[in-house]
């Protein structure tokens, strides 16, 4: 398997090795868009490409790096990707009517809210996220894509990118999710609830842990296959695992680092050093779930535009 590592080098956390091997997002990611790149060749004519509007509102300065690596993936796979910028001064009407006219535009297959909305105004986000037509929901966020999910619906709804990104890094372990025991801390929309229904409709038992759950680290520690997006630095310490379990860290927190030039470094929600002492698997932070989100998207975006090509066929033929 091409992107997994064995971890061989001396761990610096009590100078032992580690022993976990591990899932490389960078290397499932670029295999993910290579594959999409021959899709994309094969459906892209002289007007026809897939095509994928990112609306931003505002100028978070993370937002920015994030859709600025969107916008390169999309590139790379063939994608017409387009950033539209509202200023931070747009009012939950405005963002709605740019919504609206990118959903009524059939040369567009997928529309993303960039997440979180920065406006000085108040601004419903679930309204927003809504607004999508669920036809190009390509971050499965509204309702629809959402409840088709949750009942296992697998292939007739857009999968939120991170989890979708989550379930191929552990198909890359060669670790079968059926009849084990799944464990996820978190339950964001965006994340921690979508991810419980993969692995729900994939055949696992699912414990899914939050703010309010009683003794966490015993909950960890029954997990054949943990996910974590908590959104806490380094939360989940590696004497909560059990030896060997797969463990997937969404996390990206920015903790002072004074050895590094920004003064800063970038860590999961799981402390790396102790738990790929325990963890059978883990992916890395950067480098592990990150650039599986954007690949995800761009399947997704192919996905979207496969649809509309194959609805397109369909009214020919009536
Ligand atoms: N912000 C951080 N991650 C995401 C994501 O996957 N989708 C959107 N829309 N916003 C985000």
């Amino acid at each position: 398997m091409l992107s997994l590592l064995r971890h061989v080098t001396p761990s610096c956390y009590g100078g032992r090795r580690s022993i976990a091997t591990l899932i490389s997002g960078n290397a499932t990611s670029k295999l993910v868009r290579e594959r999409l790149k021959k899709e994309v060749d094969k459906m892209k004519t002289s007007e026809f490409r897939p095509s994928l509007v990112v609306l931003q509102v505002g100028s978070r300065e993370d937002s920015n790096l994030y859709i600025s690596s969107k916008m390169k993936a999309a590139a790379e796979v063939g994608i017409d990707a387009s950033h539209v910028r509202l200023p931070n001064t747009s009012t939950q009407d405005e963002v709605l009517r740019t919504i609206m006219s990118i959903n009524e535009d059939a040369s567009v297959h997928g529309l993303i809210v960039q997440l979180p909305l920065d406006s000085v105004h108040t601004i419903d986000m679930e309204l927003i996220t809504n607004a999508v037509s669920p036809l190009k929901d390509v971050d499965g966020l509204s309702c629809i894509n959402a409840g088709k999910l949750s009942r296992g619906d697998l292939n007739n709804c857009f999968i939120p990118c991170t989890p979708n990104g989550c379930m191929e890094l552990i198909r890359q372990t060669g670790v079968s999710v059926a009849g084990k025991h799944a464990v996820v801390v978190g339950r964001s929309k965006i994340v921690g609830a979508p991810m419980h229904d993969l692995l729900l409709w994939h055949h696992a038992t699912v414990t899914t842990c939050h703010s309010k759950t009683p003794n966490l680290p015993e909950q960890v520690g029954r997990a054949d296959i943990l996910v974590v997006g908590a959104g806490r630095a380094e939360m989940v310490h590696g004497d909560w695992l059990k030896e060997g379990a797969v463990v997937i860290d969404c996390g990206i927190n920015h903790v002072a680092d004074e050895t590094k030039a920004s003064g800063k470094r970038v860590v999961g929600d799981v402390h790396y050093g102790s738990a790929s002492q325990r963890a059978g698997y883990i992916t890395p932070v950067p480098g592990g779930v990150g650039p599986m989100t954007v690949a995800m998207l761009m399947q997704n975006t192919v996905l979207s535009a496969q649809h509309f090509l194959a609805n397109l066929d369909d009214k020919d033929s009536q």
